[in-house]
């Protein structure tokens, strides 16, 4: 089954979101197979954002990400990048529909809510440098049942 990354960031957490987005994956049918509550270092920001070394946002970006706790999560389910990825919203909440993660709470680029793996090589990249394999956490839950 296809697994994402997926990180609530340093603002959402400041604003209480955790468990509204937790929620939304959660109704939506996905199963959440790890996560952790953690302070990034810098170190493990710029390998998570290593394509980006070099762009004008870069250090933006890792000092936002390492500025305070974030909330990193594995979750399965069918086609769940790409799902995910709907369901946050573009990158610029400005542009970010009206429904999705992005475009419900957030206001700019540098402080946008929430990461999600963009494709499956990343997604497999991102989860092996957040989690060890022995904290996902296999399960089944009845309720994937009714699901597809
Ligand atoms: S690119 O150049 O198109 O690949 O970049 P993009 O996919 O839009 O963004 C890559 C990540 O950088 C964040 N970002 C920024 N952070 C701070 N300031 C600015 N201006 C900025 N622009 C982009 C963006 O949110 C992406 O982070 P993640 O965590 O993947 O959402």
């Amino acid at each position: 089954m296809e697994r994402t990354f997926l990180m609530v960031k340093p603002d959402a957490v400041q604003r209480n979101l955790i468990g509204e987005i937790v929620s939304r994956f959660e109704r939506k049918g996905f199963k959440l197979v790890g996560a952790k509550f953690m302070k990034i270092t810098n170190e493990l920001a710029e390998t998570h954002y290593q394509e980006h070394k070099g762009k004008p946002f870069f250090d933006n970006l890792v000092s936002f990400i390492t500025s305070g706790p974030v909330f990193a999560m594995v979750w399965e389910g069918k086609e769940v990048i790409t799902t995910a990825r709907k369901m946050m919203g573009k990158t610029n909440p400005q542009e970010a529909e009206t429904g999705t993660i992005r475009g419900d709470f957030g206001l700019v680029t540098h402080r946008n809510v929430i990461h999600g793996s963009d494709s499956e090589q990343s997604a497999k990249r991102e989860i092996s440098i957040f989690f060890q394999e022995n904290e996902l956490i296999e399960y089944k839950k009845t309720v994937d049942d009714w699901l597809a």
